[in-house]
């Protein structure tokens, strides 16, 4: 897996979400790096990594991120994850979680997929897997974004997401739609905790962040007042801090 490896200290591992790939992390990889080790991959079928074998699930996903991290000499890390990588950090939490030192969880949401979400998801894995990933290009910038965001972060999206693999995103798509649901295990964190959200995020809904931030036990939570679903681009420096957090 094709990975930034920066800085000294605690390990932060920081996964992004869907289609995307680490340069969502662009502002936070330096400012952290005072501070942590951080680790911030290209998940297969994005970015780097786009050639690399794919997941046939988050738990699988979860193991390739445990043996990649044994292969650095990382035993205990933090971890954090957008969206997608939200998803997968409840994974790895599922399967060691004597690992992980902190969460940080980022526009992301404890809860599966409904029916109806699960047949969407198997209609992008098969369009994916036909035409590439090229469409959701034209409209997944505007749902991640607030309403008026500044047409360059649209135009730095648009070519993050055409670099995924239809292989990538079908993937993916079904490995979201398999995945449990979190919730019953949100009260069993035992690990500090911070919930960032974007109140003005159209793909998780602000009163399921809040719901999920208030079932983590001590879990802190940092809004986004003028975020959409990408506040680490949106309000760079608020999630920066909100993360640095996890090394106090
Ligand atoms: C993401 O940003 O990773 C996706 O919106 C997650 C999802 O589709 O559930």
């Amino acid at each position: 897996m094709d990975l930034l490896d920066r800085g000294e200290g605690p390990a932060l591992l920081l996964l992004h979400g869907f289609p995307l790939d680490r340069r969502i992390w662009e502002a936070q990889g330096e400012p952290l790096a005072e501070r942590f080790r951080v680790l911030a991959p290209d998940l297969p079928g994005f970015g780097r990594s786009a050639g690399l074998p794919l997941p046939g699930s988050l738990e699988e996903a979860a193991g390739s991120l445990l043996g990649l991290l044994d292969s650095l000499g990382v035993d205990r890390f933090a971890a954090a994850g957008h969206s997608m990588g939200g998803y997968l950090v409840f994974a790895l939490y599922r399967a060691a979680p004597a690992r992980i030192t902190g969460m940080g969880l980022v526009a992301t949401r404890a809860a599966a997929d409904s029916p109806e979400a699960r047949r969407a998801r198997e209609e992008t894995a098969l369009r994916a897997l036909r035409e590439g990933p090229g469409f959701l290009a034209e409209s997944m910038p505007a749902r991640q974004t607030s309403e008026g965001a500044p047409p360059d972060l649209l135009d730095r999206l648009r070519p993050i997401m055409r670099g995924a693999t239809g292989e990538g995103v079908a993937a993916w798509s079904r490995a979201m739609a398999a995945r449990p649901d979190a919730t019953p295990d949100l009260e069993r964190i035992s690990v500090p905790t911070v919930v960032v959200a974007g109140r003005r995020d159209k793909i998780v809904p602000a009163a399921e962040s809040e719901a999920m931030g208030r079932a983590i036990p001590g879990a802190r939570m940092v809004w986004c007042e003028r975020s959409g679903h990408l506040p680490m681009m949106e309000e760079p420096d608020r999630v920066t801090e909100a993360l640095r957090g996890l090394g106090a």
